[in-house]
């Protein structure tokens, strides 16, 4: 069976401390975005969501309002990330072999992402959404003086759904807790056990709303692309 976690239990400090997770983008909370992408997509079975306590209503009623029947369970979130991800992991029913992670963040995934994540999960143990880089990237030094330009052919920045064979990520997440590592994503964790990491490269726009002018932008894209762009 094939578990999603939708995380929205961050404190959203960059775009003025708000519970971002849950302003309106067009005429959906954008949670519900995720919610519905992972709703349509046919491999997967059950949704977990992070969140703060004070939300866990909120979480429930959207749910009804949007007709998502595949929510098991709504659980707190921790102070990082990573602890909002086990948390999540906590909540998943035990026959779980396969989870793909979510921020709530990227309303623009689409079913397809998570399916071809959660393929390569299956096959190689992990399959995390991955783009291209367009801008050239330099290496500075603390001072902002370049030390090198990077080869951009090279370079992905990774994003959302992560997909992973379930075993697999808690064990690196529970090797970086125990090292105390913070990271920045679940493939992060994974690479502190020198385990292969499969990236799916996507290009199709998927940004994470982080500060206020990215909830205008992902508005727009949604409202005259249908989030197809
Ligand atoms: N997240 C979470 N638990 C945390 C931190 C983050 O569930 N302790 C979630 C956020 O809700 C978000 C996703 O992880 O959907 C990506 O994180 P980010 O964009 O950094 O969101 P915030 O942490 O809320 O924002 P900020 O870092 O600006 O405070
Ligand atoms: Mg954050």
């Amino acid at each position: 069976m094939t578990g999603a976690i939708i995380l929205a239990a961050g404190k959203g400090e960059r775009i003025g401390n708000i519970d971002k997770a849950f302003i309106t983008l067009v005429d959906k909370p954008m949670i519900a975005y995720s919610l519905l992408a992972c709703e349509s997509c046919t491999d997967i079975d059950y949704i977990v969501v992070v969140t703060r306590p004070e939300r866990f209503d909120t979480v429930a009623a959207i749910a009804k309002d949007f007709n998502i029947t595949k929510l098991s369970s709504v659980v707190a979130g921790g102070n990082r990330r990573q602890d909002s991800v086990l948390s999540g992991i906590s909540a998943l029913p035990s026959q779980t072999q396969f989870v793909a992670i979510h921020d709530a963040a990227r309303p623009l995934v689409k079913p397809e992402l998570f399916s071809l994540c959660l393929a390569s999960a299956r096959k190689n143990g992990t399959g995390i959404a991955a783009h291209k880089i367009y801008d050239t990237v330099k290496e500075c030094n603390d001072d902002c003086i370049v030390l090198k330009t990077l080869n951009r052919e090279k370079l992905r920045t990774t994003a959302t759904p992560q997909a992973f064979s379930l075993p697999l990520l808690i064990k690196a997440l529970t090797y970086a807790n125990d090292n105390d590592i913070t990271v920045t994503d679940d493939a992060a964790a994974v690479e502190l056990l020198s385990e292969p990491i499969q990236l799916i490269e996507w290009n199709d726009n998927n940004m994470k709303v982080t500060i206020k002018e990215d909830a205008l932008f992902v508005s727009y894209l949604l409202k005259y692309f249908k989030g197809n762009c």
